[in-house]
């Protein structure tokens, strides 16, 4: 079995990412080095807990007194009550300070848990052991954690870096294919903003990815949590290098929050986020044909995609307006160089966004793209 195993640099303090195929096997050996715990409290979702639980509790084998916290890990139910539901459960189950909190989920888990674990107590420890591919190659990584409000996605939160993650993707072979697709536009995210021999093997094997292919998935993921490594441990708070991680981003999360979170998976949105962002590199000279046109027949292959939303572009610039991560209303983009390289450009013209905006959709349609603009 090959085991890859990543320092990921924090202000708490290093941790390690351990990631293979069959690694949840020595899930128990990897957490017995953190030192010793009072009581292990594993939090995770019903849903979860029936694709993965018996998997997990085999590789912890439970020698510690342990408790399973369950909560609904729905995104609509990803907010302040789940923490209090999560605490109140810890409470009553006796977790003290020298617990330990084991994460097992997607990016809701994660995000819930881990925030649940930095204020439970004012912080107890926490282990990642993520079940999709989003949250295996991205969300477990680079120690965001919080909650959604009412007013936007995931407005309360903290910093709070787990002890250790532990990657097993053979824990995906439950999920269900639209969050793996939507998990590999991240994928595609990373090799586009740092690694051209990655987008270049993903041109080559995405069949076998998309098949879920052991072999091919592992190494795949082994991959991507270095890159996320590399970026979170060289700029935690996203002061700079971070934001790279948002390519495709600005545009996701406007046709996310224009169509009421109803009609994409986030990677989905992501994905058209990402074609979006490669046309308006092509608008500011910034990113070069053949590039465009490579990301633009990558991404296609994640197909099929919700379409693009029959929304004007003064809507949709709205939204990325409202963003949080959008500075007093001001564009910023972060746009590639070349596969492989991106960088964050401030004060985008709003005509050239404007024009991506009502383009795109065709542009993709008449690329070949099979999803078009919905009527
Ligand atoms: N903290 C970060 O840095 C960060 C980064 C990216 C995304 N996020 C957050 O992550 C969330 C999205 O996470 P996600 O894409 O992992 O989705 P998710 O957690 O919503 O999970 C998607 C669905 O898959 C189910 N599921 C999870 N694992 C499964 C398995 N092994 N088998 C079968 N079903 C399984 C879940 O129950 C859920 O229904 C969002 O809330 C987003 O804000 C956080
Ligand atoms: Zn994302």
């Amino acid at each position: 079995m090959k085991i890859t195993r990543v320092r990921v640099r924090s202000s708490a303090g290093p941790y390690s990412v351990v990631a293979g195929v069959g690694v949840i096997g020595h899930a128990a050996r990897e957490i017995a080095h953190l030192g010793h715990f009072s009581s292990l409290h594993i939090v995770s979702s019903p849903k979860v807990w029936r694709a993965a639980g018996k998997t997990v509790e085999r590789g912890l084998r439970l020698s510690h007194r342990k408790t399973l916290h369950l909560f609904n890990d729905a995104e609509s139910a990803k907010h302040l009550g789940a923490v209090e539901h999560i605490a109140r459960s810890l409470c009553q189950a006796g977790a003290d300070r020298k617990s330990l909190i084991i994460a097992v989920g997607g990016g809701v888990v994660g995000d819930v848990a881990g925030f649940a674990a930095a204020s439970y107590l004012r912080g107890v420890a926490l282990v990642h052991i993520p079940t999709t591919l989003v949250a295996q190659v991205d969300s477990s990584i680079g120690g965001k954690t919080g909650v959604n409000l009412p007013e936007g996605k995931n407005l309360v939160g903290a910093f709070y870096p787990p002890r250790l993650v532990i990657t097993d993707p053979d824990l995906l072979g439950t999920l269900a294919d639209r969050e793996f697709r939507g998990g590999l536009a991240e994928v595609v995210k990373h090799a586009v903003i740092s690694d051209a021999p990655l987008f270049a093997r993903l041109e080559k094997d995405l069949d076998r990815i998309l098949r879920r292919d052991r072999e091919a998935l592992g190494s795949l993921i082994a991959r991507n949590v270095q890159i996320k490594a590399r970026v979170v441990s060289r700029d935690e708070r996203e002061s700079g290098l971070r934001e790279i991680l948002n390519f495709g981003h600005t545009f996701a999360h406007a046709l996310e929050s224009a169509t009421l979170y109803r009609r994409y998976q986030h990677g989905e949105a992501v994905a058209w986020g990402m074609m979006a962002a490669a046309f308006l590199g092509y608008e500011l000279k910034v990113t070069p044909a053949p590039d465009v046109s490579r990301i633009i027949s990558l991404v296609c292959r994640l197909e099929p995609l919700p379409p693009w939303p029959s929304l004007s572009p003064a809507v949709l610039l709205d939204a990325m307006r409202s963003d949080k991560k959008s500075r007093s209303g001001v564009l910023r983009f972060v746009l590639s160089v070349r596969i492989g390289r991106a960088r964050t450009f401030d004060s985008v013209p709003q005509q050239a966004v404007e024009r991506v905006l009502r383009f795109t959709p065709r542009l993709i349609a008449a690329a070949g793209g099979r999803f078009g603009v919905s009527k």
